[in-house]
């Protein structure tokens, strides 16, 4: 994005974008920082999962929903999907003239805060990992990675097996296998899904102690609070106000909603983006 500050003198206008339901995760860190702004968000549920598809499906289908959130009057836009960020970032900055801030980066920065190994484990969807721009983001910062990629876990979340034996035991074969290739010295686990801070409390049983685990939102609400001039535990003068736009049935969404960002939602819209 443009290094140039993104303070407004009204009330932030900020976009945050997902291929479906889990970047309510970003969006719920994002507001949990910036309370004072307008949020709208986008999932493209018609065209999810996006961890499967290729490079430059993802791009289009970003940037198409990139350049809907524009034309609505948008500050800042926000990739909540990894994947988005991982294989479609700079296409997405091409394409429209707001800032845009991904996850990816902002997550590579907390991990390289805390770690002394400068050793790192990455979990994301496959399309992520095949990208290996989690890999190229932590090695900017010294370090070696090691990327496993955790296909079982998004639908495992969606079903809302957020504490469930099942989703236990398949995360904690996703870091056995991990830890099998990675370095004993591994001190960070960076979460590079959005998905994944809803099970956080589960991977903290099933990782060892002296991994810290780093969630890519947080790091990222962080940013956009740096990035507007937000100084952390600022008195909001209101509330956040939202309006969600999602490709396929608006009833799903309304469903799914609450089990990642933690409140009802309301006034759901219908985009219909084509192919
Ligand atoms: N939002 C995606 C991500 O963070 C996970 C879901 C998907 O594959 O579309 O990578």
């Amino acid at each position: 994005m443009s290094q140039a500050s993104t303070k407004t003198t009204h009330r932030p206008r900020i976009a945050v974008f997902d291929s479906g339901v889990g970047g309510l995760t970003v969006l719920r860190a994002i507001a949990g920082q910036v309370p004072d702004a307008d949020y709208l968000y986008f999932g493209d549920t018609a065209r999810l999962p996006y961890g499967t598809k290729s490079r430059e499906t993802v791009a289009r289908y970003a940037i198409e929903a990139a350049l809907f959130l524009q034309d609505l009057g948008i500050d800042m836009l926000v990739i909540g999907c990894n994947t988005a960020t991982a294989l479609a970032l700079y296409d997405i900055k091409g394409a429209v003239d707001v800032p845009v801030i991904g996850v990816i980066d902002p997550g590579a920065d907390r991990a390289a805060e805390i770690s002394r190994s400068r050793e790192a484990v990455v979990f994301a969807t496959e399309a992520t990992i095949s990208s290996h721009a989690y890999q190229r983001a932590l090695a900017r910062r010294g370090f070696a990675t090691h990327e496993k990629a955790c296909p079982l876990l998004v639908p495992l979340v969606e079903e809302g097996w957020i504490e469930h034996p099942v989703t236990e035991q398949v995360a904690r074969i996703y870091m056995i296998e991990a830890l099998r290739v990675a370095s004993m010295n591994t001190d960070v686990l960076v979460l590079g899904c959005t998905h994944y801070p809803l099970i956080r409390p589960l991977l903290r049983r099933v990782v060892p102690q002296k991994i810290a685990i780093v969630d890519s939102a947080e790091s990222t609400a962080q940013v956009v609070a740096k990035e507007l001039g937000v100084a952390p535990g600022a008195q909001p003068n209101a509330l956040p106000s939202y309006r969600f736009f999602v490709t396929d049935s608006t009833e799903k969404f309304r469903r799914m909603a609450p089990l990642f960002l933690g409140f009802p939602v309301d006034g759901v819209e219908h985009v219909d983006l084509g192919g």
